[in-house]
């Protein structure tokens, strides 16, 4: 059989192993670059992966070295932190706008064809906070060389064995007695991460996906308060939860930020929220998802570390909301 191969940027996070993993399906094999080997080299057990390299991919002869004789690129690097700036701080600036627009020019310099980018659901140049700005110059930067056939994904946040979210906001309630909750009443449409993985996976050669951005979002909007009691009743550990006013919010973030290591929250998360993190409508026929998983189906399991018993399958529901 023959390979096709492929440079997955950010393949070592939470939603690239998911990519990663459904890619062994497939005649694709993957590099993965990463800046800690130690804590990626795990991938190299999955059959799609021929390579895990620790690399700096902020360096453009080592970008080139690595988008060299591939078929296709898909970038999954994000973060959720910046230290601020206007339209947005350096952290964002570097891995959400600079980096697509180098990975793209290295992209049409060496011939490959193809580029897969992740931005995010609500990222817009007038956005309330940071991290929506960057998204969007960075699908600006995605799409900015005509010979590479580029496609845009924005997720709704991400639910799934491993996530940032749910897992958090059940681990929080392991340890404390009361949940005190900024953005309580934000609506969220949270979108199942083997549904983004397949989104990705199908659209590498997908050709009606070219040039487009596409919405990901789940079947079903809840507000944060629901979502929060949720993660708390299928850990085992429901707690109360009271909403924060906002500038009790806001405080309670500028505190967290000035702890040591990643915050909790800092007040460009709790300015993502003042927008609602909603699909502006159904998901595009053309990604093929039929179906959505939903959060009921799954999170219990995995929150808890259970497997589904037999005959329990995830709820599929049809994507036209
Ligand atoms: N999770 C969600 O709910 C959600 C929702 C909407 C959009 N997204 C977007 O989806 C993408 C993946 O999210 P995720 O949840 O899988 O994130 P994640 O688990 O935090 O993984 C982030 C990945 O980016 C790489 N990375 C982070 N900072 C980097 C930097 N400065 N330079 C180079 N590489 C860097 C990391 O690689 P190494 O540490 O190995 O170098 C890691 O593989 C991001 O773009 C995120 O904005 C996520």
């Amino acid at each position: 059989m023959t390979f096709r191969s492929l440079l997955v940027l950010g393949g070592s996070g939470f939603i690239g192993g998911h990519v990663i993993a459904k890619l062994a399906q497939t005649d694709w094999r993957v590099i993965v670059p990463t800046r800690h080997f130690e804590d990626a080299k795990h991938l190299l057990e999955l059959t799609s992966v021929d390579d895990v390299i620790e690399a700096d991919i902020h360096d453009d002869a080592v970008l080139d070295q690595l988008v060299r004789g591939q078929q296709a690129v898909i970038n999954l690097v994000g973060i959720l932190h910046s230290r601020p700036g206007s339209p947005y701080g350096p952290d964002f600036a570097k891995a959400h706008v600079e980096l697509p627009r180098r990975v793209t020019a290295a992209c049409a310099a060496n011939g490959v064809p193809r580029y897969l980018h992740m931005s995010a659901l609500g990222a817009a140049r007038d956005a309330p906070s940071m991290y929506l700005r960057s998204k969007a110059d960075g699908e600006i930067a995605a799409f900015s060389q005509p010979s590479v056939a580029t496609t845009v994904f924005r997720p709704a946040v991400v639910f799934g064995e491993g996530d940032h979210f749910l897992n958090m906001f059940a681990s929080l309630q392991r340890f404390l007695p009361v949940m005190l909750l900024a953005g309580a009443e934000a609506k969220f449409q949270p979108v199942y991460v083997e549904d983004v993985a397949q989104a990705f996976v199908d659209a590498l050669l997908n050709e009606r996906t070219i040039g487009k951005t596409c919405e990901l979002a789940g079947p079903k909007v809840y507000t944060l308060r629901e979502l929060v009691r949720l993660a708390g009743e299928y850990s085992g550990h429901r707690r109360p939860v009271i909403g924060l006013p906002e500038p009790l919010a806001r405080f309670q973030a500028m505190v967290l930020e000035h702890m040591p290591g990643q915050p909790l929250i800092t007040r460009d998360n709790l300015d993502s929220m003042k927008v609602d993190n909603v699909a502006s409508g159904p998901i595009d026929p053309e990604l093929w998802l039929d179906d959505l998983v939903a959060l009921e189906s799954v999170a219990p399991y995995y929150l808890t570390g259970r497997k589904p018993h037999t005959g329990v399958d995830v709820v599929h529901t049809r994507s036209g909301r």
